[in-house]
């Protein structure tokens, strides 16, 4: 395979990409997946030797005895340094708005390099923050430059079923680990093609756009937590969710629906991050299109209906809700359900939903993660679901009932 033709064909998708010409993007970066995906298959699960060059996209496997160094890594949150493949390698963990977290010995190698910091003397490509307890975030290109230009390994978290995440930096090497019936095979893989497989695979699943404007719901939802809920956290599902599929073939086209209802035959490998992130997406959409600027006040048509039959009053279902909604220990959803023999207040841990539990056909549902509501509610879970009526949209509940 000529490694050129590749390394141009991505820089033209992403051209025309950033053009917006997102239909010719897409065929090309067609062309480069079939050029990937036999790059893959050449070099399927080749073993990896020390200084070895992986072209872009690339994976191998390292040898088996790294697996539990790499689960540790994993596990651990913490970025630091591990002997994999018999190389050191500087290994790190990805946050959710794409930074990296220094250990203490690259936080004194960066502020060698920019003892002024935060001024970093008009070197606009430096990109990092500190928190209040003085550790320090940096983007791809800052931690590559404070390495010298070698690659990194990343653990962007735990969710994709034990392996990392998305590689998002040319420098930045995934290093995760994939079951095979009962063998753990640990791999390494590159990043670059990888990077362009996720952006043309969003076109299965995408972000919705709010059907409102951030700052519209406030001050019930506060323009921040909106931005951030959609913006970040949503993004992130979706983009992990297109990731995973893009790990099966077999799975290209499925609705969310149809993955979500059949979670436990899904491979092994993907099981995790469809649930979490499938989840996830599902749950969103619904979410934003079940509040409203315009919403509040006492149910209307059918619903209502719904709610005085099964729970005697608007005020005893809120009460019911809001309960329920409490004792959800840690994260989750609250969620009224149609169930064969009527209508149920329920609720789920992490991204789960009644379709994936099997519980009945979700109606609507609230959010109750903290990143829902901490901005404005603190830890006040209560307050935020008492005040969530003034903006819940009655006629999107409605048209989800009759769906
Ligand atoms: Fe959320």
């Amino acid at each position: 395979m000529n490694k050129t033709t590749l390394q141009q064909l991505i820089e033209q998708a992403s051209l025309l990409d950033q053009q917006k010409r997102y239909a010719e993007a897409d065929a090309i970066t067609a062309k480069i997946i079939r050029i990937a995906e036999d790059i893959q298959a050449e070099n399927s699960m080749q073993q990896y030797t020390p200084g070895m060059q992986l072209t872009p996209g690339q994976q191998v496997q390292l040898d088996s005895g790294d697996v539990n160094q790499i689960e540790q890594v994993i596990n651990s949150g913490q970025p630091g340094q591990i002997n994999v493949g018999g190389n050191n390698w500087y290994v790190t963990h990805g946050t959710p708005d794409g930074y990296y977290l220094l250990d203490p010995n690259m936080k004194s190698k960066f502020l060698n390099m920019y003892p002024e910091f935060p001024d970093t003397k008009g070197d606009e490509s430096i990109k990092a923050r500190q928190d209040e307890q003085g550790n320090i975030f940096v983007d791809g290109n800052t931690l590559s430059k404070i390495l010298g230009g070698q690659a990194w390994l990343a653990c962007h978290d735990t969710v994709g079923g034990g392996s990392g995440q998305a590689a998002r930096s040319p420098n930045e090497i995934e290093v995760g680990i994939q079951q095979q019936g009962d063998k753990k095979i640990p791999f390494i893989q590159s990043a670059q093609v990888k990077k362009k497989l996720i952006r043309t695979s969003a076109s299965e699943f995408t972000l919705p756009d709010l059907p409102y404007e951030e700052n519209a719901l406030s001050p019930t939802i506060d323009a921040q937590t909106m931005s951030i809920h959609h913006g970040k956290h949503h993004k992130t599902y979706v983009e992990k969710l297109n990731e995973a599929i893009g790990k099966h073939k077999e799975l290209k086209g499925k609705s969310i629906e149809e993955l979500l209802e059949d979670i436990s035959s899904l491979p092994s490998d993907v099981k995790k991050a469809i649930r979490n992130n499938g989840g996830g997406h599902y749950n969103h959409s619904m979410f934003w299109k079940i509040m409203s600027p315009d919403g509040g006040g006492e149910p209307k048509g059918e619903i209502k209906k719904v709610i005085d039959e099964h729970f005697g009053s608007f005020e005893e279902f809120k009460k019911a809700f809001i309960e329920e909604g409490k004792k959800r220990f840690g994260s989750g959803w609250v969620w009224l359900v149609k169930t064969d023999d009527g209508f149920k207040i329920i609720s789920t841990p992490n991204q789960d939903n009644p379709i994936i539990t099997g519980a009945g056909k979700p109606i609507f549902g609230i959010d109750l993660w903290e990143h829902a509501y901490y901005l404005k509610y603190k830890n006040n879970r209560e307050d935020y679901l008492n005040a969530w009526w003034k903006v819940v949209n009655w006629k999107q509940i409605n048209k989800n009932l009759n769906s």
